[in-house]
């Protein structure tokens, strides 16, 4: 066979295996997986790097309404570029339900936002907001068989938060209808309570969104939404896990029986709640739902990322600028830390800081690595075999990795639309050097590679591997 283009002496790595192979590509697909292919219209030496399925980032927020005068640093363009020079092929975004909107009109509205702008593969995850008779009993369904087969649920922030009675009916219809529900996990009433407190005590600066969100607000709605997932018979994964009590819920449940999965994130392994204490507001860029903690909430989410607690590692990327009246320093959030949107940037950086932290640092092997930021996601969110895996028939999503590459985070490197990075500084080993997504290569050397309009395309899902 004459490929359109061969990867020669790689080491492939999947979830399960590491092995020295060519990959033949053929019409964006892997076609075969052996040494000594040759026949190509294009040859990429790989000696000497890895090649591992592209990464798949299935918690990323995109030009997203995010209140009065706030808007988002990125959009589908700029969004998906970092994503693919951070080393990701697919992103699954976020397609938030306005209050009386309807499923179909909020999709309509993502879809155009996203079209022809996408330099990755990409996906939408249903936010309900409003989950009405209509849009649980008619609109849902008829999505999921669509191929929108998960759907996120929130328990805090004010407009967003469902009741527990809604939560139950819409983990009912999921049943129903074979979606997976995400669940942001934090105890709105305490946190309100707690903002109260504080506004009567005159505390008002960045720090204070840490304390005004604690652990047990977190566990306590981790373990609520557990059990309302029991009560219904329902798998759901918890995402954007902070600390030790919210994961040990997840693993009592699956003692229990219960089918979950766990998610965690870069912030809560690099960053705590110092950060967000210093001086000049500088703390804002670190504000984030849940907040970062501290190093013993680092030391347990590496714990699960080892032993297998979290099956994601997401970025939860969600930028606003920091020195913008449209970001982090709009005149109410200057002055108090509730208007202070909520979200860091971190599409680009999850996949290098994984593997400078976790694989180069010795605490997760490298087909570890591979499971928890591509083939998990794909198996989870209904996109395997043809997303996160290198296999023949597969998408060839390949991101080409030096595994000794040194490099310094930098804001300029990212190129997305936040005017910083939480991890400026920080020392790298390890970079993604070349990018293919369906067989054409979309970044080398740091920049993008594409002349015309960019080539992501929206993928229709199955459903998640959990559910069925
Ligand atoms: O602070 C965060 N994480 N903002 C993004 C929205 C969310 O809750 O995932
Ligand atoms: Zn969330
Ligand atoms: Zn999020």
């Amino acid at each position: 066979m004459r490929f359109d283009t061969v990867i020669r002496n790689a080491t492939v790595v999947t979830a399960s295996d590491s092995f020295k192979s060519d990959i033949g590509i053929k019409d964006g697909r892997i076609a075969a997986l052996a040494l000594g292919l040759t026949e190509a219209g294009e040859v990429i030496d790989a000696t000497g790097l890895l090649a591992l399925p592209g990464g798949i980032d299935s918690h990323v927020h995109l030009d997203q309404p995010s209140g009065d005068g706030i808007v988002m640093a990125d959009d589908f363009d700029s969004g998906t570029r970092s994503a693919a020079i951070g080393g990701n092929s697919t992103v699954l975004a976020f397609c938030m339900q306005e209050k009386g909107q309807s499923l179909r009109e909020a999709l309509k509205v993502y879809h155009a936002k996203a079209d022809d702008k996408c330099h990755v593969d990409v996906a939408f995850h249903l936010v309900i907001t409003d989950p009405t008779p209509e849009v649980l009993g008619q609109e849902l369904p008829a999505l999921v068989e669509d191929g929108y087969t998960s759907l996120k649920v929130f328990m805090t922030y004010e407009g967003l938060r469902l009741r527990d009675d809604e939560i139950l009916a819409t983990l009912d219809t999921a049943r129903r209808t074979g979606a997976l529900v995400m669940v942001h996990c934090e105890n709105e009433d305490a946190i309100r309570y707690l903002i109260g407190r504080h506004e009567e005590e005159g505390k008002f600066a960045p720090k204070f969104h840490a304390s005004t969100r604690p652990v047990a607000a977190e566990r306590e709605a981790t373990h609520r939404a557990l059990s309302l997932a029991e009560i219904v018979d329902v798998p759901i994964v918890i995402v954007h896990v902070s600390n030790r009590e919210a994961m040990e819920e997840i693993r009592r449940a699956r003692q229990r029986g219960q089918k979950i999965a766990g998610e965690t994130c870069p912030q809560y392994l690099m960053l705590t709640a110092d950060d967000l204490d210093q001086e000049a507001l500088e703390g804002a860029k670190y504000v984030c739902s849940p907040p970062p903690r501290d190093k013993a909430s680092q030391d347990a989410c590496w714990e699960g990322l080892e032993q297998g607690v979290f099956d994601l590692f997401s970025s939860d990327h969600c930028p606003f600028r920091f020195d913008d009246a449209e970001g982090k320093l709009n005149e109410k959030g200057k002055r108090h830390f509730r208007w202070i949107p909520n979200g860091i940037p971190g599409v680009g950086t999850r996949l290098p800081i994984l593997f400078s932290e976790g694989v180069r640092k010795g605490r997760i092997d490298l087909n570890q690595f591979v499971a928890l930021t591509a083939t998990n996601h794909a198996k989870l969110y209904g996109l395997y075999p043809r997303k996160g895996t290198i296999a023949i028939g597969a998408d060839a999503d390949i991101a080409l990795w030096d595994p000794e590459k040194r490099m310094t985070l930098t804001n300029d490197l990212l190129q997305h639309g936040a005017d910083y990075t939480p991890y400026e500084g920080l020392a790298i080993e390890g970079w993604p050097v070349r990018l293919l997504v369906r067989g054409r290569t979309i970044v080398e050397d740091g920049a993008l590679t594409e002349q015309e309009r960019p080539t992501g395309t929206y993928l229709s899902r199955g459903k998640s591997s959990l559910v069925r």
